[in-house]
Order: C-alpha cells, then structure tokens, then sequence
C-alpha cells in the first residue's frame, strides 16, 4: 500500500510540474505576444509616373536636369526615354537648417527607444518593401533608367538583407563589451559603451536610389540617431516617394517621422548640411567632391565616412575556370549600366587564357545579344542593359576609349553613344569590349561608371598583384582561380578594402564591412563595424567592489612629492612588468620597503 501512495504521489507531482512548465511556457509567449507588436501595415500612394504604361506629356531631347533660367529647380526626367517627370525645387542651407533642428528634437526621445521598438520599424518596412518591391523598382527605373533586373538585386535584395542582419545581429554588435582591465587596476571594470552619435548626415550618389538612402537610414536609426539623408541632385525624383515609405512607417510604429529628413539638392546643399553641427557624415561620391567633403568637415572636425569609389580588379589566374568566372565578370561589369562602386572595371587575364577568354566574351556581347534599352517599358526579358543615369557621358566615355585606342589598345565591340530607335532621347551607351589595355592608358586609372569591360593581359601571379595594385584606388577586387589557399594568399596582398575569391561584390552581401583604401577612402559601412561607425564608444570604468576596494593615492606620490617617489614607480613597474621571475620578487620587496619604511 504503501508503494502505490509512493507511486501516485510522484504521479501527482511529475503532472503537477509539467503542466507548471506548460503553463509558463504559454503564458510567457502571450506575454510576448502581448508586448511585442506586430509589425505595422501602411500604405503609401505610388506615383503614377513610376507604372509601365505610364504616357509622358512632354519628351525632353538633350536633357540636363539644370533649368538655365531657374537655378533654384531640379528637373526631373527618366534617362532612359527622356520623358520629362516634374521640377522639384532644389533644397539650400536654409532648408538644412530647419531639417536639422527638426531632426534634433526629435532624436531626443528616439534614442530613448528600445531595441525592440526600432526592430518593429525595421520589420515594417522590411514588409513593405517586400509586398511593393515592384512598385519600389518601378520607381527607381524612372528615375535612373536601370533595368528592373537590376533594380531588384540592387536595390531590393540588398536593402532587405540588411534589415535582415540587423534585426538578427544589430542588438548583439552594440551591446557593452567588458574588457580586462590588466594587472594594475584588476578591482576596475572596464568596458565600452555603444552611444548614439546623435543627428549624423549621409550624403549619397546616384547609382541606387533607394537602396543608398534606406541602407544608411537603417544603420543610423538602429543606433539611435536621427540623420539627415541626401539623396544626388540625379535622382530628385525619387525622393518624394522614398520619404513617404519611411515617414509613414515611422508614424504608423507611434515615432516621430521627423527623426529622418530627406534633402535633395546641389552642391550648395551638400556644403550646408556638411557645415551644419551633424554629428558625424557619411559622403558617397567621388574622390574629388570626397576632399571637399573632409576639407569642410575640418572646420568643425566633424569625423567622416568616405566611400569614394573603386577601379575593382577581376584577375584571371592561369587556372581559374571560364565556365563560372566569364558571367560573374559579366554580371560585375554591366550590373546597373556598370554604374557600380565594386563594378569590375578592370579584368586581369593570365596570357594563356587570354585569347579564349576575350572569343567567349565578345560572343556574349557582339550585335546585339546585350540589348540596350528601357527594361520598363519594353517589359520582362527584353532588355539587359538600361541607360546612363548622368547626361553628358558620351564624351568624357568615347575619349576615354579613343586615347587608349590611340595608345594601343584594341576596341572589340562598342565604344560610342547609341541612339535607341523607340527612345532617341534616352542616355544610352554601347556596351563595350576594349582589349589589350596596359595600365599606363587614362583607361586603367579613371572609374568609367559605365558599360564598358577592359581586359588586361598577365603573365605571373606577381605582375597581377603589380597591375591591380598600381591604380590609385582600392576598394574591392577579385581573384578567380581553382587553387582557393593561392586565392586566399593573392587576397592579402591587394591593396583594397575587399577581395571576393571566385566572386564579385558579395562581401556586402555578406555584411561584412564595406569600404575601401588609397582614394577610394576610409571608414566603413554595413556591418557590425558600419553599425559600430554611428556610435560613439564610449570608454568607462567603475569599481568591481566599490565598498571594499577603491583607488588611493600611495603617500610617496600623493602632494607633496616624497623624497623617494620615483624610486617607488622604478619598483612598481619591475614587479608588475620584469620577465625575470627573481627581479619581480626582488622588486617586490623594495616596494614592501618603500611602504613599510615611510
Ligand atoms: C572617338 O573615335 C571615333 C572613331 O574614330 C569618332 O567617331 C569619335 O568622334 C571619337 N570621339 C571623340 C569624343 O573624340
């Protein structure tokens, strides 16, 4: 009898702790339920410009978005047509002024929300983006003249992976590290702590609308900052609409919109918000505009971020292999019209297989198997090569092509402006193979931005490593080869801030940090280190027993100084830092005497 009662009386308390557990379990997921909002649903108004079948009132032939009668107005076209779109007024210092009051208080109460709380507006205009990513590439196509392929990689997939990393991993990177705080002081706690720098500035270029202005929203936001976004002059258009997603997401999530201030205007523009007491500035553009960035910014000695572009190298090792390299390096040369900051512009082929190399290449591009146009319009499948963004290029592009030509090098296919026949005022450029270029052409030192592939011949690993290094710029590089240990060892002794190894571009996609070296600048971006950039890390220290041990001023150093001060610090450093196991104990006793004896 006995035995039973045992027995159900553990029957009894093994069911008892086990519907405890349940509950628990299920009422701390309602708790969380409860606590953690869903993501918010907005809608925003899509401009009707931005749809496929959208007719144009007015073509403009030759445009330039400078109004020669009205220098206070951007005008606003799609490159890829000309169809004119509209006149948005072009912002100047007084409008920084008001937007970066504007964003200063409202980053007071931001930067007192929690991790939780920006998760959710990340996590809202994660959804938002993927139910209108069509409607998000729609617009930046009108306003750049990309391809919607292009649209989709480079602006949607990159901007929700990095909502993706941060959500997962942003709390993580800025979380307090604690350090050891060493053999002197071993009663401290040492640690840093990741602030927000306050309101910060990105000023951004023009090759991906929207993915270059939210890619630095997310970032700032995250820490804590409220920021001031520029978008370039080149996409005014898009502004509008981008500002809409990101004020309306934050007005939906209970914040105020105001902590984001987005800006579009000329240089004028730029030198204000640079001049304007923001506490750090991110500036993506070029080398030359990048000094005048720094050159400002010391005034106030306001720390800068400068993404500055590249002269990327692909090298072609003797045993890399064609079948998987030859559409990467197509991919990194003609993504987005070639208007990339990591776009190969340079393609290192060893002489063996150099011949096959430039026959398989011009079989991709020759007549019109790369067909340029307004991917748009002319819908899916029809086009692989949009327009150039910035009007003017044709000649700064043909002169280019024309001096290496000149020097030696051997123009395949291309080289010249094209007119579209259904679109004669669309920006267009022949996708171009220019070969046997050597690195003292114009060709080798200048970024094209455009679609153009120069292909270069090597013979050793040595002379590769010499020609993709002797190129003012260094932001990113690859090497194709199947030895990966030989890729890897290549890969350290490229001066650039990136190597991918049988790849092109995916460190960002990686989220690892994204910047570059020599005048492609300093600084970074995206990742936990491009997280960490719009903190300021702040070092602090506390007592670890503060009502036992605090810091006291040993008597031979405390004021007035002691007759035998130094010779206690001579003693202190030989116990603590002698290799000498006997000197440290010797040191050991003179520092007892030196206490003992006062
Ligand atoms: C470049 O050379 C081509 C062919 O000789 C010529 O038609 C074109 O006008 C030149 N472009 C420039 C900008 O000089």
């Amino acid at each position: 009898m006995d035995n039973l009662f045992d027995i159900n009386v553990n029957l009894i308390v093994i069911v008892a702790s086990i519907s405890t557990v349940a509950v628990t379990i299920a009422s701390y997921a309602a708790l969380r339920l409860i606590l953690e909002k869903p993501p918010a649903r907005f809608h925003v108004q899509v401009p009707p410009e931005a749809k496929p079948d959208w007719k144009a009132t007015t073509t403009i032939s030759n445009p330039s978005i400078r109004d020669p009668n009205d220098p206070t107005v951007i005008i606003c076209y799609d490159p890829a047509t000309g169809k004119y779109l509209s006149t948005v007024k072009a912002h100047t210092a007084v409008d920084v002024t008001e937007a970066i009051s504007r964003a200063r208080i409202a980053q007071k109460s931001w930067e007192k929300t929690s991790f939780a709380e920006r998760k959710r507006v990340l996590n809202s205009l994660l959804n938002y983006i993927i139910e209108y990513q069509e409607e998000i590439c729609w617009v930046t196509c009108r306003d750049s003249g990309k391809t919607m392929v292009d649209a989709m990689l480079g602006e949607i997939l990159s901007t929700c992976e990095r909502i993706r990393w941060t959500i997962k991993n942003g709390e993580k990177a800025l979380a307090t590290e604690f350090f050891d705080p060493g053999p002197l002081l071993p009663y401290k706690i040492a640690k840093i702590e990741y602030q927000p720098l306050g309101v910060v500035a990105a000023l951004v270029s023009w090759n991906y609308p929207f993915h270059n202005l939210f890619g630095q929203i997310i970032s700032a936001l995250f820490a804590g900052n409220g920021i001031l976004v520029k978008a370039s002059e080149q996409v005014a258009w898009s502004v509008d609409y981008f500002s809409r997603i990101m004020k309306t997401c934050l007005n939906a999530c209970g914040h105020d919109p105001e902590i984001v201030q987005f800006l579009c205007g000329y240089a004028d523009c730029g030198e204000a918000i640079v001049r304007s007491g923001v506490d750090g500035i991110t500036f993506v553009g070029s080398p030359q505009v990048g000094k005048q960035v720094m050159k400002t910014a010391s005034d106030s000695l306001t720390p800068c971020i400068l993404e500055l572009g590249g002269k990327d190298a692909a090298i072609l090792r003797e045993d890399a292999n064609l079948d998987q390299a030859i559409p990467i390096i197509m991919r990194g040369t003609f993504q987005n019209t070639g208007q990339n900051c990591v776009g190969i512009e340079r393609v290192l082929v060893h002489e063996k297989l150099y011949d096959e190399f430039v026959r398989r290449v011009k079989e991709k591009i020759t007549g019109d198997k790369l067909r340029v146009g307004c991917s748009l319009e002319e819908g899916e499948g029809k086009v692989d090569v949009g327009a150039l963004t910035m009007s003017g290029q044709a000649s700064r592009l043909e002169n280019l092509i024309n001096d290496s030509v000149s020097q030696g090098a051997k123009l395949v296919i291309g080289g010249k402006s094209y007119t579209h026949p259904i679109y004669p005022s669309g920006q267009y450029f022949t996708p171009t193979l220019l070969v046997d270029v050597t690195p003292s052409m114009p060709i080798s030192q200048h970024e094209v931005f455009a679609p153009i592939m120069t292909v270069m011949k090597f013979q050793t690993d040595e002379e590769a490593i010499e020609m993709c290094n002797g190129c003012p710029y260094g932001l990113g590089n690859s090497v194709f080869t199947r030895d990966q240990a030989k890729g890897n060892q290549m890969a350290k002794r490229l001066k650039s801030g990136m190597v991918n190894v049988n790849d092109f571009a995916v460190a960002y996609i990686c989220n690892l940090p994204f910047g570059g070296v020599g005048i492609s600048g300093f600084g970074r971006f995206g990742g936990r280190e491009g997280l960490r950039a719009m903190c300021l890390a702040k070092s602090v220290t506390l007592d670890r027993f503060p009502l036992i041990v605090k810091t006291t001023i040993p008597t031979v150093v405390d004021y007035p100084m002691h007759a035998r001060g130094t010779t206690f610090v001579e003693n202190l450093v030989r116990v603590i830092y002698k290799n000498d196991i006997l000197e440290r104990i010797k040191g050991g006793l003179a520092l007892a005497r030196e206490f003992m004896g006062r």
